[in-house]
């Protein structure tokens, strides 16, 4: 009979295994201290939303609702999407739990996965995880300065190597307006020599017009008008006092007066974290204010701010961390030696002890080697001897010293583990 062929993941969709998913691991657990610490809570959010949701925050003209949504109709007929982001979910779930009455300042943080039909690429997934934060019901420009402070006490935590913070103001309902005019304008004024995708944005998102990656566009772009020298006063003032917070708590960043986020409710406060060695896909976190958007789902008047990492590329990025090692292996030599290695195993693990069974049957040498792949510190070797005394042979692997029937297999749990513990901690 011929083999049946494998079946593969999704394109753009794939495994973590545990030498990245370690990472994963330490990034969130991170996140959880760091974010607490900051007075975050851990909000779990369900993956499948109604699309209405993300066409109405996201903005209809963006290039995650306009293509790049996994939205089909559930068997009732419902139009479900696999959640592009959580920001709206967040919001979303504020409202629906009544937390403006309960709790008006919300600081809630999330980790989990997120769906973009994108091309995929290295950093660029169709499945991606993000760890991300939002706080709701503070409009002052302390509240994004503590968000951009904690961002930086993050990604020095998790030492992510040279990142850089790019931060601007996007400007809200009283200046924008008028500012996109401007670039309209200006946009019009270069239509020969703008691309197709750029004569669309003219129209219809013009502040996109900043964010094209064609060549031409770009150099034509460099002269257009910025947010910066159109905002009102309310949003200078506000972005000055953010600005002076994070010189004054010594958080670095740079002013890019061309950033436009790929979502369409930000206002004011914007901001990305660029990293080198990831190639086209260098950013690895982004975030603002987002003040009209609780309004926008039904909700009261509620401003917001908050930022997302993405976790694959991160990964990438921090050092490797070794997956943990078991502190011993046990090796039963032949399978008279099986039960009773079952048994001492499962007595060390109620001790909370790593410990690694290796199956009976081969020889000595092809289970030392065992042993040493799965680098643990000591092995517990059940031979003929050692089943005939009642006694396990311990062997410490790093040492290369064996302590001959030394381990009691009928000792009771606490006293195995404590005889364990102090023989992978002996140093003589
Ligand atoms: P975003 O900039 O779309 O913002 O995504 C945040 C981060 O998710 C990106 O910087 C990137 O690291 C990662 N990411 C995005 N798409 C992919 C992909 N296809 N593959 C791998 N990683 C990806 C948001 O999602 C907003 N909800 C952030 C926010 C929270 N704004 C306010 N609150």
């Amino acid at each position: 009979m011929s083999k049946p062929a494998p079946i593969t993941a999704v394109k753009g969709f794939r495994d973590v295994l545990p030498d990245e998913s370690v990472r994963w691991q330490a990034l969130e657990a991170a996140a959880a201290r760091i974010f607490g610490a900051y007075g975050f809570g851990d909000i779990r959010l369900p993956v499948l939303e109604r699309a209405e949701l993300f066409a109405r925050s996201l903005g209809e003209t963006t290039d995650v609702v306009e293509k790049e949504m996994y939205s089909f109709p559930d068997r009732d007929e419902t139009i479900v999407t696999l959640r592009p982001e959580a920001t709206a979910s967040v919001v979303r779930a504020y409202v629906e739990a009544g937390l403006a009455k309960r709790e008006p300042v919300s600081r809630l943080w999330y980790a989990g996965p997120m769906f973009r039909r994108e091309r995929p690429q290295k950093g660029r997934y169709r499945q991606f995880q993000q760890i991300g934060v939002e706080m709701l019901g503070r409009s002052d420009a302390v509240a994004d300065a503590e968000l951009l402070i904690m961002l930086s006490d993050y990604l020095a935590a998790v030492r992510v190597p040279d990142v850089q913070l790019e931060v601007n103001s996007l400007g809200d309902q009283t200046c924008r307006p008028a500012y996109r005019e401007h670039l309209q304008a200006f946009g019009r004024a270069h239509l020969d020599v703008l691309c197709a995708d750029c004569h669309r944005r003219i129209e219809r998102n013009p502040l996109r017009l900043l964010d094209c990656k064609v060549p031409t566009c770009r150099a034509v772009m460099v002269d257009a008008p910025v947010m910066l020298d159109h905002l009102c006063d309310g949003c200078r003032v506000h972005f000055d006092e953010v600005r002076a917070l994070l010189d004054r708590e010594s958080v670095a960043y740079t002013l890019n007066t061309r950033m436009v986020r790929g979502l369409d409710y930000y206002c004011r406060t914007a901001f990305e974290v660029i990293a080198g060695g990831l190639g086209a896909q260098n950013a690895v976190g982004g975030g603002g204010r987002y003040d009209g958007l609780v309004a926008a789902l039904g909700g009261g008047d509620v401003p917001g701010v908050g930022f997302a990492l993405g976790v694959d590329r991160l990964a990438m990025l921090i050092d490797a961390i070794e997956p943990p090692a078991p502190l011993a292996v046990v090796l039963p030599l032949d399978e008279r030696a099986t039960a009773p290695a079952v048994d001492i195993t499962t007595r060390l693990r109620r001790e909370g002890i790593a410990v690694i069974l290796e199956p009976a049957g081969r020889s000595m040498k092809a289970l030392l080697r065992a042993a040493d792949r799965q680098r643990a510190t000591l092995a517990i070797i059940l031979g003929e001897d050692e089943l005939r005394a009642g006694r396990a042979t311990i062997r410490n692997l790093v040492r290369r010293e064996d302590r001959p029937q030394s381990l009691a297999l009928d000792a009771p749990g606490p006293e195995l583990a404590r005889q364990v513990r102090a023989e992978s901690e002996n140093p003589t």
